[in-house]
């Protein structure tokens, strides 16, 4: 069985990554890694994190198999994060733990499947890297439509304009916030142009929330998701707390099914867990019963958060900034107005192994760059790297 068959392909972010440690340049910048940094260069583990794993190992509570849901305190916690406490819909979704948010859209990808077959999942265009690959291994076809900006921000026209050949039933993939690679935001008014568009079309949105708290805030990152839930029957949310908790390698998210009326959770629950059943079982407990330990003392968790929040959107600002002294075309200057760890440079292939052969700066070959991989002193590098070859 395993004497022929080929290689699978490799993944392009890891080449670079291996390339980048091994670059001897000491002025080597790497914006290609998915993860914040401080101003030290560190992803650290935060310390509202630390105090509640303290208090964790001090409880000492069984490692007993848990429920096929995971941890209910963290579902019920995650559901008032996405919906907001008290929302009227909180009585009409059902949340169940998953193995980080990329669980979270397996599962996802796998009821759609098996609830309604070949249904279509359109995909923004570009993408996060992971979308495409984790629908088609669900068995779903993926179609993609224009996510670019006008002169103004989202050219909501343009994905539209391609949307319009989505039959009912179809699903949309949508980035809750700061879209993942472009950082190009809907703004409220537009999210309620895509709900009554999902609306008229009759088509279902999969909300992939991977950076609740790195765009403008908790609350306010959540309130296109909040508007769609008011707006639709129907609406399928993948929450990751990688970034917003640190929890990268706990593999801590969250599956939600909001249906049209409290009448069809049973049903849900069901089919979520006899999916995982026969993949998993039940998801890890550590970083549920973290974030249940932050959900009960939120506040020091959110200050930690609001920081790097604000280390991201200030790296932004400066690197903004730093372009428009050096009188960088406007086309590279637009990175000022989108949201979240990453921006979609306008660079082509060539112009990205430029900037890594002749500077040192590491993005991915499309012209992605993490924003919270730069270091305070080396903004005005980039702006003239940038400047160099854009
Ligand atoms: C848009 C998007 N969705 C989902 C994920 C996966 O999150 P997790 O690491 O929790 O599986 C990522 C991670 O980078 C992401 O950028």
């Amino acid at each position: 069985m395993l004497n022929n068959f080929p290689a699978a392909a490799p993944d392009p972010l890891w080449d670079l990554i291996n390339s980048f440690r091994a670059d001897g340049r000491r002025e080597k910048i790497d914006l290609v890694v998915g993860v914040y940094r401080d101003a030290s260069g560190n992803t650290p583990v935060m310390r509202a994190v630390q105090e509640a794993e303290v208090r964790l190992a001090s409880a000492a509570l069984s490692k007993s198999y848990r429920a096929l849901s995971g941890n209910h305190a963290f579902n019920a916690g995650m559901a008032n994060l996405l919906l907001g406490a008290n929302a009227p819909a909180l009585g009409r979704q059902c949340t169940i733990q998953t193995v980080g948010g990329t669980g979270a859209l397996r599962l996802l990808a796998d009821f759609i499947a098996r609830i309604s077959p070949g249904t279509t999942a359109w995909n923004t265009d570009p993408s996060y890297v992971n979308h495409k690959p984790l629908m088609a291994a669900a068995g779903l076809p993926v179609r993609p439509f224009r996510w670019i900006e006008n002169d103004h921000g989202l050219d909501l026209e343009a994905a539209f304009a391609d949307l319009d050949a989505a039959a009912a039933g179809d699903v949309v993939i949508l980035h809750g916030c700061c879209h993942n690679p472009t950082g190009i935001d809907p703004t409220f008014e537009q999210w309620k142009e895509i709900a009554r568009f999902c609306a008229r079309k009759r088509i279902t949105p999969l909300i992939d929330m991977a950076y609740q708290g790195f765009g403008e805030g908790l609350e306010e990152d959540a309130q296109g998701l909040r508007h769609m839930v008011d707006q639709l029957d129907t609406v399928f949310v993948a929450a990751s707390c990688s970034k917003n908790m640190g929890l990268y390698c706990e593999r801590t998210g969250a599956a939600m099914v909001i249906a049209p009326d409290g009448s069809f959770l049973g049903n849900i629950r069901s089919t979520l867990e006899n999916i995982t059943r026969a993949n998993y079982s039940m998801p890890p407990d550590h970083g549920a019963a973290i974030a249940v330990s932050l959900f009960e003392q939120p506040a020091p968790w959110r200050e930690e958060l609001e920081a790097a929040r604000r280390r991201v959107a200030d790296t932004r600002r400066s690197l903004a900034d730093a372009l428009a002294t050096l009188g960088a075309p406007e086309r590279l200057q637009v990175l000022r107005r989108q949201k979240g760890m990453f921006s979609l440079l306008p660079l082509d292939g060539q112009q990205m192994e430029r900037l890594r052969l002749e500077f040192g700066v590491y993005g991915t070959a499309a012209g992605r760059i993490n924003i919270a991989g730069l270091l305070p002193g080396q903004i005005d590098t980039l702006a003239r790297a940038l400047k160099a070859v854009g």
